[in-house]
């Protein structure tokens, strides 16, 4: 049974399955140095300081905390939006801008997302970058989601036309594998930050 359970999973879902379960296994200690690495990291890139309008996301599933980056960029003046699903247009995502006053909601997928208000929604164009999650990526910034194409969708102008807000990634360094299998679709990143550094293509 165990076999024939394997046989119908495919090389993608066995990666994803792989890898979220090491990024989940990471003790508190582990995602909380990581989280400080990745804001160290962040503070130095480049992008960020010529950057107003930035989308970010809460991590859920032992992504890596998120939460202090997006503190420091309300610091620095900076406005932060967050993704929420589209209410009618399936797969599709809207970014709202996010406060420390965002009434928040939970979705379908039970992650925490901003209550929808039409007043707060910035359109993917004049973003200047999308922070990325991931579940994989590989040596080439190839990326692999959690399966649903959200993030594929929002940045295929980047992918067709580098047009369009600035796609980079953000993940633990153990959700690097040498070589992912990858569709048409499937929007590369031109980079990464991982707590051990920036990944560049
Ligand atoms: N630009 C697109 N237009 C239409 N369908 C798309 C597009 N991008 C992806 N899809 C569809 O979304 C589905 C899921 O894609 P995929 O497995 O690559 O998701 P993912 O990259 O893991 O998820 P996500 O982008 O949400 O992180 C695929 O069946 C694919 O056909
Ligand atoms: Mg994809």
């Amino acid at each position: 049974m165990s076999s024939l359970v394997q046989q119908s999973t495919s090389p993608r879902q066995q990666i994803r399955q792989q890898i979220r379960q090491a990024r989940r296994a990471l003790s508190k200690d582990e995602q909380h140095t990581a989280s400080q690495q990745l804001l160290s990291q962040f503070k130095q890139l480049p992008y960020v300081s010529s950057a107003q309008h930035i989308a970010l996301y809460l991590a859920n599933d032992g992504e890596i905390d998120t939460l202090p980056l997006i503190q420091w960029l309300w610091q620095q003046q900076k406005s932060v939006y967050l993704p929420i699903l589209h209410p009618f247009s399936q797969g599709h995502l809207l970014f709202l801008h996010y406060t420390a006053q965002t009434r928040m909601t939970t979705n379908k997928y039970k992650i925490k997302e901003p209550v929808l208000d039409v007043r707060l929604v910035k359109p993917v164009p004049v973003l200047d970058i999308i922070f990325t999650p991931l579940v994989a990526f590989d040596k080439t910034g190839q990326r692999l989601g959690m399966g649903g194409g959200y993030y594929d969708r929002t940045l295929s102008s980047w992918h067709s036309h580098k047009t369009g807000p600035r796609p980079i990634g953000l993940a633990h360094d153990c959700q690097q594998v040498n070589s992912l299998p990858h569709e048409a679709w499937d929007v590369p990143l031109p980079n990464i930050i991982t707590p051990s550094g920036l990944l560049n293509w």
